[in-house]
C-alpha cells in the first residue's frame, strides 16, 4: 500500500548504536520527497559514513535508493563494544538490510568516500558525526564538504550535522568552523542554503570520546539548483 502523504518526516533508525545521539536528520527530512513521490520515483541517496544504519534504514523504508560508503567493519558486519557505560551489541548494517530485505536497494561501499567520485549521481547526499574524525584529518575541511557537495545531483540536497568549536584547541584545528565559516566553505554558484543553524550544546560519552563531554551541534542544508532549461 502506498504512503499518500507528500512528506511524513523520518525518524532515525531506534536500533543504531548512534541511535541516541543528537542529529538534525528529523527536521531536515522535509526536504525530501519521503511518501508516495518517493516510492514512485525512487531517489537516489549517498550517505556519507552509513555505520548501522541510522540514517540509511529509514530512507530505505521510505522508498529510496542508497548508496551507504562506510570503511568501519563492526558497523557494517556487526560486533559487541565493551565501554565505560556497558557492554553494546552492534548489528551490522549487512544483517539489518537482510533482515528486512532491503539489500537490493542498498549498495554498501567499503571506501573511504573522498576517493569516489563526485559527479552528480545523487538527489540527496548527507554525513554526520564524521567531519572531524581522524582519517578525515588528511583533508581540509572545504576539500571535505566540497568533494560531498560535489555528488549531488542538480536538483538534490546537501545535509551535514557539525561541530562548532567549544574549546580553544577545537576552534584552532579547522573542523570546528563557527556558522559563518561554515557559510563561506559551502558558499558557490548554483547552490542556495536553506539552513546554517546553530543547534545548541549536548552532553555525552560514546565509541571513540568515553569521557562525558560536551559538543554544540550545527547542521547545514543546501540545496543545488535545477539544471537550467537549454
Ligand atoms: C561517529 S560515526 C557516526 C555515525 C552516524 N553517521 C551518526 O551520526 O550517528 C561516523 C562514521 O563515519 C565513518 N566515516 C568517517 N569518515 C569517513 C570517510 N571519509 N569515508 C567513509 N566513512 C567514513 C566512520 O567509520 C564512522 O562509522
Amino acid at each position: 500500500m502506498l504512503e499518500q502523504t507528500l512528506n511524513p518526516p523520518l525518524e532515525v533508525d531506534r536500533g543504531s548504536y548512534w541511535a541516541p545521539y543528537f542529529t538534525y536528520f528529523p527536521a531536515m527530512s522535509r526536504y525530501l520527497p519521503t511518501g508516495v513521490y518517493a516510492q514512485q520515483v525512487r531517489p537516489r541517496a549517498c550517505v556519507l559514513g552509513a555505520s548501522d544504519g541510522k540514517f540509511a534504514l529509514p530512507l530505505l523504508r521510505a522508498g529510496w535508493e542508497v548508496v551507504g560508503v562506510e570503511t568501519d567493519e563492526l558497523f557494517l558486519d556487526g560486533g559487541e563494544l565493551d565501554l565505560v557505560d556497558g557492554r553494546h551489541e552492534v548489528v551490522g548494517l549487512r544483517k539489518r538490510l537482510a533482515d528486512e530485505g532491503l539489500e537490493d536497494r542498498c549498495t554498501i561501499v567499503e571506501q573511504d568516500y573522498m576517493t569516489l567520485p563526485a559527479d552528480g549521481e545523487f538527489q540527496f547526499v548527507m554525513g554526520s558525526g564524521l567531519w572531524s574524525m581522524p582519517p578525515n584529518r588528511h583533508h581540509t575541511l572545504q576539500a571535505l564538504f566540497d568533494h560531498a557537495m560535489g555528488m549531488v545531483a542538480p536538483g538534490g540536497i546537501f545535509f551535514a550535522d557539525w561541530l562548532i568549536g567549544l574549546n580553544p584547541e577545537e576552534r584552532a584545528c579547522g573542523y570546528y568552523p563557527g556558522l559563518e565559516e561554515m557559510g563561506r566553505i559551502v558558499a558557490r554558484d548554483g547552490w542556495e542554503v536553506f539552513e546554517n543553524t546553530d543547534l545548541g550544546i549536548y552532553g555525552e560519552s560514546h565509541l571513540g570520546f568515553e569521557q562525558w563531554h560536551y559538543h554544540r551541534y550545527a547542521a547545514i542544508v543546501a540545496h543545488r539548483f535545477h539544471a537550467a532549461a537549454g
